[in-house]
């Protein structure tokens, strides 16, 4: 039996909050602990230098933040590889060997490009590392032959620009060294978490996260400043659920959905205030994060030994990138010195 190969990262651009929890950190948990895959989990720094180039303390920062998440929420170094993306040279090498198979306006096409290009306002002066970080991306996940890679839903355009290149590169040079990857997705209607002010999208730049690290206080604080129903003013008026994010979360993090159903009719009923249902959310939302707040502490203790669990992941990443860069070599043909003594 062969087993199945887990790639899936993320962009250390700043801690990472309970959307990344919902949309893909929960679904990397669970399949570790299911043991029958082998994971590869990927800070994806050189992907965040694409847009951050002049920035480099801001990703040095981050990462290590990012390192702690996973292992907050429950990444387990002795079951899973944690990498550093920029540590293993091999990706790069297939990176341009993948650059030569893609055109330029089918990177153009790339529906989540297309909307953080708009959404970053480069304008005329699109960094041509970020066009192309989907082909750098397609290169982490067929560096591992991984075949199952748990993202959120807007990642779904890289897998395809992935399939693509695995056909492409296959069928070009007659081989079956590429793997084609599928994704993992968060369940029908959980794809994305609104943030706390009632935005569709919880982002650091939009000032409206929970973070899995912030202090049980914080957290207090931001759940009572939630946005609800503006038209629910007095305890006893009918209150509206669509839309009002504290029933979302409620839909996302609560276990007792039974309670959930009950507190929605008497929302809706009148009769429920907002805040009961909001120290409700609170209790929720604490329970989950409160052994991920300790394991982190326990982790803070000693950064150094974060840094060699980086390490010791990228190392055993090498391993497995290098071999696959061998195989990619010589199925192209630049293997000139294979029969060299
Ligand atoms: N693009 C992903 C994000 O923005 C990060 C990432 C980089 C990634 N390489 C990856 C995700 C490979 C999955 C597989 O979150």
């Amino acid at each position: 039996m062969t087993t199945n190969t887990i790639l899936s990262g993320d962009r250390p651009t700043g801690k990472l909050h309970i959307g990344h929890y919902l949309g893909s950190l929960h679904n990397r948990v669970k399949l570790q602990n299911e043991g029958k895959y082998k994971l590869f989990i990927m800070i994806a720094d050189m992907q965040a230098l694409t847009d951050n180039a002049r920035n480099p303390e801001k990703i040095r920062n981050s990462l290590i933040q990012v390192a702690l998440d996973y292992l907050s929420v429950g990444i387990d170094p002795a079951k899973s590889n944690i990498l550093i993306q920029s540590q293993i040279p091999a990706l790069n090498e297939l990176t341009m060997y993948y650059l030569d198979l893609v055109n330029v306006s089918r990177l153009e096409r790339n529906p989540t490009v297309k909307s953080e290009i708009k959404q970053k306002g480069f304008g005329q002066s699109i960094p041509a590392g970020f066009l192309t970080y989907p082909v750098s991306q397609a290169a982490d996940i067929t560096a591992f032959k991984a075949d199952t890679v748990p993202v959120g839903d807007d990642q779904e355009p890289m897998l395809e620009q992935t399939r693509e290149i695995v056909r492409t590169f296959n069928n070009t040079y007659n081989t079956n060294t590429l793997v084609e990857p599928k994704g993992i997705f968060p369940p029908k209607g959980q794809g994305r978490l609104p943030g706390i002010d009632g935005n569709a999208k919880m982002s650091k730049s939009l000032g409206n996260c929970i973070y899995l690290s912030d202090p049980e206080d914080v957290v207090t604080k931001k759940v009572m400043s939630m946005y609800t129903d503006p038209d629910h003013i007095h305890v006893e008026d009918p209150g509206k659920i669509e839309g009002n994010t504290v029933f979302t979360y409620l839909d996302a993090f609560a276990e007792d959905k039974k309670m959930v159903e009950q507190l929605k009719e008497q929302y809706q009923a009148g009769g429920l205030g907002d805040v009961k249902v909001k120290r409700y959310l609170n209790d929720v939302l604490q329970e989950v994060l409160k052994p991920m707040r300790e394991r982190r502490a326990e982790y803070e203790k000693d950064i150094p030994s974060v840094y060699q669990i980086l390490k010791d992941g990228s190392d055993r990443a090498n391993e497995v990138a290098n071999q696959t860069l061998s195989e990619v070599r010589s199925a192209i043909g630049v293997n000139y010195f294979d029969n060299l003594k």
